[in-house]
Order: C-alpha cells, then structure tokens, then sequence
C-alpha cells in the first residue's frame, strides 16, 4: 500500500505537510542513529492519523475496538489521536507492525524505556522543518549528536507548555523525562 498517497488523500494540506516533513526528519534520524529507515518513513508519514478524527469520532472508535483510555488521555484531544490513531493503523489500514504502532501511539507524551524507534518518531515529530519554537535550531543541532539531550530538551519544552496553558499533565510524560535524564547520567558516566 502505498502509505504516502493514502495520507495525501486523507488529510488537509498543512497535516499531510507536516506528516511528510516528519517522515523526512524520522529518516535523517534513523541514518544517523542505525534505525530501519523505511519503517521510520512510514510511521512519520502515518504518525498523525487520528488527527483526521474529531475528538467524538476517537472516543467513539475507541469504544468501538475497546481500546481503555486513562482519564487524561480522553479528556484531552491532543493525546487522544496518538493512542486511538494507532489502534487505527492496526484496525483501518491493517499495518501489524509494533514498533510503529508504539511509536504513533506514545508520539504525544513519550514513556518510560522508549524504544531507540520511538524515540526517533517522537524526536522527528517535534523537530521537523516547518516546526517553531524557539531554541529549535540548537536542538536540530544536538538531534546529530545525542538523541536523549534533544529528547529532553523538547518535552522539557512541552512539559513547560502544558504547564502554562494550565492544561492536565499526563503522568507518562513525567516519568519519560525523568528516564531520559537517568540515561544521560548514566551515558555521560560510561
Ligand atoms: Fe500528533
Ligand atoms: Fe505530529
């Protein structure tokens, strides 16, 4: 199936760009930290699948495949389309494969022990060239050279955000920093 076309068909222009440069970004990423670079192309590409869904069509599809949902996570659209997306992928467009359905369905608030895959969807995400904050082109910089320093540097970034729009924090993303930095620690130490 040729993924690519399928989200161009699916979603609005500004979501099928951002999909695209997201695709491109989990590339140049997996090159440079030994990832499958074709799968990561395809979980960039599909990562904001949910996004075509209102937040009642999610709750209602997730019902549906009986997906369970912690209480954050449904009151916030924002974190639904990750989790739902995924359940999605596997229930719309039949892809099985697991290491991108985990990476789709944590690109929203990362966990604890990320695979080296999810965090390069996670990264390439947040990072990719149509994305503003400011700060972004050091953290470009450091996503070359070490992956958990540009990891921290931007979900210390959406942690802060949330805080600041006073939205709820989910609990996953805590516990996502705080092992990112146990594993710099510990790689700075080796
Ligand atoms: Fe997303
Ligand atoms: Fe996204």
């Amino acid at each position: 199936m040729n993924y690519s076309y399928l989200m161009k068909e699916m979603l609005d222009d500004e979501l099928y760009r951002h999909c695209l440069y997201t695709a491109e970004a989990a590339v140049s990423l997996a090159e440079n930290y030994g990832v499958d670079k074709e799968k990561a192309y395809l979980a960039g590409i599909v990562h904001d699948y949910g996004k075509k869904y209102t937040k009642h069509e999610l709750l209602k599809k997730a019902r549906a495949m009986g997906l369970s949902l912690d209480r954050i996570t449904r009151r916030q659209e924002k974190l639904l389309h990750a989790p739902v997306g995924a359940a999605l992928l596997e229930e719309e467009l039949k892809i099985e494969d697991n290491e991108i359905l985990k990476a789709v369905a944590y690109h929203t608030t990362g966990r604890k022990g990320m695979s080296l895959f999810e965090k390069v969807i996670y990264l390439a995400d947040k990072i990719e060239k149509s994305r503003e904050f400011e700060g972004i082109e050091e953290v470009r910089r450091i996503a070359g050279i070490n992956l958990d320093k540009a990891l921290l540097a931007v979900i210390d970034k959406a942690i802060c955000s949330v805080l600041d729009r006073r939205l709820l924090l989910h609990p996953r993303s805590v516990t996502f920093r705080n092992s990112l930095l146990a594993e710099i620690e510990e790689n700075d130490y080796n």
